[in-house]
């Protein structure tokens, strides 16, 4: 049978007390809607789902921008409930099956949409829901049943009596409908409700009234169909996704010493036998190699590391690294750093634009910006590159076995030549030819007896010291 896939994402999220539509809020670094459309898409990839429609209104243009090309929009001008959302695709839908599922539950997982697939062909449903046993059930839509065990009908939260208050079993907004039954009964939800809406759920208990076979899946994972109404929610969907995304990594062969301070992105991929210490962020498409010790207090973006890397304290953003890197700690490495094999960045180095060859070292109190960096450099503690005039950025080039001495500015643009030596202290702004030695520095002049002169001489104010540096400089 056909099918088409309803995601129901227009409503205004009051409960988040947000500026930005519900459906917009990220779990683990990506908007709710789309955790949902995946799941969608990935029931499409089995055959299931011919077709994916969302229905939106606030926030509208975001949501479609979100979702992207791969689904269907239909626009819900103005919300009044979950069965109005569905009537405004209604016109659209040609499919014999439809799967409605919401946009704030973004832990679902195909598996077990799947499942609801399979119970609704075996039971000739015309509709087949799924279900959850909670043991808090504050806030959603019961399941009502009759002393034979059938489903009746749902109901709201806000319109049940103490008694259907205190059932655990419920509606998780997640429906697989015979499109046909549906349509015929849709027409007949009236918004005589608490809040004065027209609810999907009415439709389960018009097609019982009608005879129609109500089936039901339960969530064998009750986490898995947790509806996100306020920031509360939010916080516990991250939790659960975290912990989904780390029992992948670890049952890939990944090492997390804590989870509980382990974030790791859901693109994000890490190789075999790396350790992930305590507060390590590993974001966006991340990708990291085998044997790597990252952490603890690392936060990783869009960033690929080879293997055998090891990185503490230190945050690293569009970078590359290479096989057997040592970085931090108090690193940070910003967009377009690239370290070749073996590469060494030490504590309070900061890296921007920057190629630093194999073996090479900046190890202490570094800026390296719009740099390139031949193999086996070494650059003294302290040295920087000038690279910002004001206006412009401007390259600074040390070739390959450089050796950098302590402090060295480098005043971009600038070379220096293989092998070439930069003396302790220089403004170096004038390229060092290879094997020569760059130094820029005033002679040293001691003063003897300074410091008794300063006791004997005057009353020891400034003033006094004053004329004796003029003293010197004459
Ligand atoms: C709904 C169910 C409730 C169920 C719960 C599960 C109804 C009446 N109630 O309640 O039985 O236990 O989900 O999480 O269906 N939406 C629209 N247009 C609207 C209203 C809502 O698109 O006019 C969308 C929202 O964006 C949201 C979803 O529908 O993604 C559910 O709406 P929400 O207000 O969160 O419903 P609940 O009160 O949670
Ligand atoms: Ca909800």
């Amino acid at each position: 049978m056909s099918c088409a896939g309803l995601i129901l994402a227009a409503g205004e999220g009051t409960r988040m007390k947000s500026r930005m539509a519900k459906v917009l809020h990220t779990v683990c670094g990506k908007p709710m809607i789309c955790w949902v459309v995946e799941a969608l898409e990935d029931l499409r990839s089995r055959g299931l789902v011919d077709r994916i429609l969302v229905v939106t209104g606030r926030d509208a243009e975001r949501v479609e921008e979100a979702v992207g090309s791969g689904a269907v929009f239909v626009r819900q001008e103005e919300r009044r409930g979950t069965a109005h959302a569905v009537m405004q695709a209604a016109d659209l839908l040609e499919e014999e099956l439809l799967l409605v599922v919401t946009g704030d539950s973004p832990l679902i997982r195909p598996g077990t949409l799947a499942e609801l697939f399979r119970v609704h062909r075996e039971t000739d449903a015309w509709v087949t829901l799924l279900t959850a046993r909670l043991e808090d059930p504050t806030g959603y839509g019961r399941i009502i049943r009759d002393l034979q065990g059938a489903v009746v009908g749902v109901v709201e939260e806000g319109d049940a009596n103490p008694e259907e208050r205190a059932i655990k079993e419920v509606n998780t907004s997640t429906y697989l409908f015979l499109w046909e039954r549906l349509r015929e009964v849709l027409p007949r939800i009236r918004p005589d409700n608490a809040k004065g809406e027209f609810y999907l759920t009415d439709a389960v208990r018009l097609m019982a009234e009608a005879g129609g076979v109500i089936s039901t899946v339960e969530a064998a994972d009750p986490t898995e169909v947790l509806g996100i109404n306020d920031r509360l929610h939010l916080a516990q969907a991250e939790r659960i996704m975290r912990e989904r995304i780390l029992r992948r990594l670890m049952e890939e062969g990944v090492t997390v010493e804590d989870p509980a301070t382990a974030y790791v992105g859901p693109e994000v991929k890490v190789g075999r036998d790396t350790t992930i210490r305590p507060f390590v962020i590993l974001e966006g498409k991340t990708v990291i190699g085998e044997d790597c010790l990252v952490g603890p207090g690392v936060r990783i973006v869009d960033s690929v590391l080879g293997k055998g890397v090891r990185v503490e304290q230190a945050v690293l953003r569009e970078c590359v690294v290479e096989d057997g890197v040592s970085i931090g700690p108090f690193a940070s490495l910003r967009p377009g750093t690239h370290l070749m094999e073996g590469s060494k960045i030490g504590t309070f180095v900061e890296t921007k634009k920057t190629v630093v060859g194999r073996g090479s070292k900046i190890p202490h109190l570094s800026y390296m910006g719009d740099a390139h960096i031949g193999s086996n450099v070494n650059v003294g503690a302290g040295s920087i590159t000038c690279n910002y005039d004001g206006v412009s950025k401007h390259p600074t080039v040390i070739e390959d076995d450089a050796f950098i001495g302590s402090d060295t500015m480098f005043i971009a643009p600038v070379r220096v030549g293989r092998g070439a030596v930069t003396g302790a202290g220089s403004a170096i702004s004038q390229d060092v030819p290879p094997g020569a030695l760059g130094i820029e520095r005033s002679r040293q002049r001691n003063i003897p007896g300074w410091r008794n002169k300063k006791s004997e001489v005057g009353d020891g104010t400034e003033g006094d010291n004053q004329e004796k540096v003029d003293d010197i400089q004459r």
